[in-house]
């Protein structure tokens, strides 16, 4: 059972539901679950949202990179990503020699899970692109990944069965 013995990454979009999911396939397996948001924000005693504000995209970039870099350290797990890790190519590079999964959502699903939510500094002022912009712009990147789990219409509890089964058969 290759998923006992490494750790498996998750990526998507905002709103593709990883956290929930990694939370799910954690229970399934019996594996620790890691957010990298949450470490940076456990990290730097900020918001992701403020971090944004006060020190950039570039600077929480380059902290993500680090972090990523970290955690292929440690013992197996299942760790969420932020969906902006695909943006650079080093992180794509590393995560292609991992269990590396992209949970697809179609942007309509996403925009409507998103619609009260104003944590994600990329969606929050009226400048920034649309999520039908930002998704199209980097679906290529995400499609990198060896596997696509289609999410549209099922649970995170569904999404975790179905990565399960896969990494098992
Ligand atoms: C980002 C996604 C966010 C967070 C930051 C940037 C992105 O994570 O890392 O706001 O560029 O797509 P979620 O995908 O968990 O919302």
């Amino acid at each position: 059972m290759r998923e006992k013995n490494q750790t498996i990454y998750l990526t998507g979009f905002m709103g593709s539901g990883k956290t929930s999911v990694a939370k799910n396939i954690s229970t399934l397996l019996g594996l620790p679950w890691i957010d990298l948001d949450h470490i940076i924000e456990k990290k730097t005693g900020k918001t992701i949202l403020r971090f944004f504000a006060k020190l950039g995209e570039k600077k929480f970039r380059h902290l993500e990179h680090r972090l990523l870099i970290q955690i292929t350290h440690n013992q197996p797990m299942v760790v969420s990503l932020g969906g902006g890790i695909i943006l650079e190519e080093r992180n794509r590079a590393l995560l292609r020699k991992k269990i590396w999964i992209h949970l697809f959502a179609s942007p309509a699903i996403i925009q409507k899970r998103l619609k009260s939510n104003q944590s994600r500094p990329l969606l929050k002022r009226k400048k920034n692109e649309s999520i039908e912009t930002l998704w199209k712009k980097r679906l290529p990147l995400y499609n990198e990944a060896p596997i696509r789990i289609d999410t549209n219409g099922l649970t995170p509890y569904a999404v975790a069965k179905k990565i399960v089964r896969l990494l098992k058969g």
